[in-house]
């Protein structure tokens, strides 16, 4: 079997124009199942763009993005999420009126929306509901926020907020979970148990990531793999090791300010 047979997310000549800037400009990059893999590059290398790309938020000039081995070129963003794929926002995106636990149950596939069981609420509807809510706790406690379930999610400090986001974001039992910036905003205290949460998802869960991170210290320290981008293209895949000693990278980090890749922490966002 060849790395392109393994893959579980496969990018291939993925393209996305605006207007005259090629923003992703051909970028080839394979995710393997059960690591966590990097997605880095200077302000406005097109990391966010890609990311839009590979969710269906945005549609590519050209190229194509593959889940396992299916295609998903064309699909909206519910269509990727039910076949696996799902996403967490750079800005925080909970429902801040409901419960931390009612926030985990948005993420589901249930039944539970659907009209006869809302019209009906037989047993059957009961007995999906509980199952939810269990679900729901489990997926808390294995986040850290089980004590919080009952409180109102806008409540939750901030480092929370990202954690419940991420519950929500493997209630609907994904294969491969992009993050997006999750450290972006968090204290070096909330960034220390989020890097263990995050190696705890790969480890214990067996689940795969696609990460973009400013926060150099936790990308070096997690990602299995990292793909860097500049100015739309692909400059180096490979390892953190591989990729802190390419040349094209060290140039490319240090043309935006000598920001060393190795050491800086959020400043090359
Ligand atoms: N909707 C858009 N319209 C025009 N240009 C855009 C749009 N979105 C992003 N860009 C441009 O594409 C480039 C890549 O942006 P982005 O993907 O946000 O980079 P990054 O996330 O790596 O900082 C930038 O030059 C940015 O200005
Ligand atoms: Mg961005």
């Amino acid at each position: 079997m060849t790395q392109h047979d393994r893959a579980l997310l496969t990018v291939a000549g993925l393209t996305r124009r605006f207007q005259g800037l090629v923003a992703v400009d051909s970028v080839d990059f394979t995710v393997t199942p059960g690591t966590v893999h990097g997605l880095i590059g200077p302000n406005g290398a097109g990391k966010t763009t890609l990311f839009n790309l590979v969710s269906g938020v945005l549609a590519p000039s050209a190229g194509s993005v593959r889940l396992g081995d299916q295609p998903l070129d064309g699909l909206a963003p519910y269509r990727r999420t039910a076949l696996g794929l799902a996403r967490t926002f750079q800005n925080i995106r909970i429902f801040s009126e409901m419960t931390v636990l009612e926030n985990v149950m948005t993420g589901m596939h249930t039944r539970l929306s659907s009209t006869w069981g809302i019209l009906l609420r037989g047993p059957a509807f009961r007995a999906e509901e509980r199952e939810a809510k269990a679900k729901a706790r489990d997926l808390l406690a294995f986040v850290g926020l089980l004590d919080a379930a009952d409180t109102r999610a806008g409540d939750l400090p901030y480092g929370d907020q990202r954690r419940l986001e991420i519950a929500r974001a493997l209630a609907c039992e994904p294969r491969l979970v992009l993050l997006d910036e999750p450290a972006a905003g968090m204290n070096p205290a909330e960034t220390h148990a989020l890097l263990g949460l995050l190696r705890r998802l790969r480890d214990e869960r067996g689940l795969t990531l696609l990460l973009v991170e400013h926060d150099m210290p936790l990308v070096m320290s997690l990602c299995d793999r990292l793909t860097v981008l500049n100015f739309g293209r692909r400059i180096a895949d490979g390892t953190p090791a591989e990729v802190r000693a390419h040349p094209a990278v060290i140039e490319a980090y240090l043309g935006t300010g000598s920001h060393d890749v190795s050491v800086s922490r959020g400043a090359v966002s």
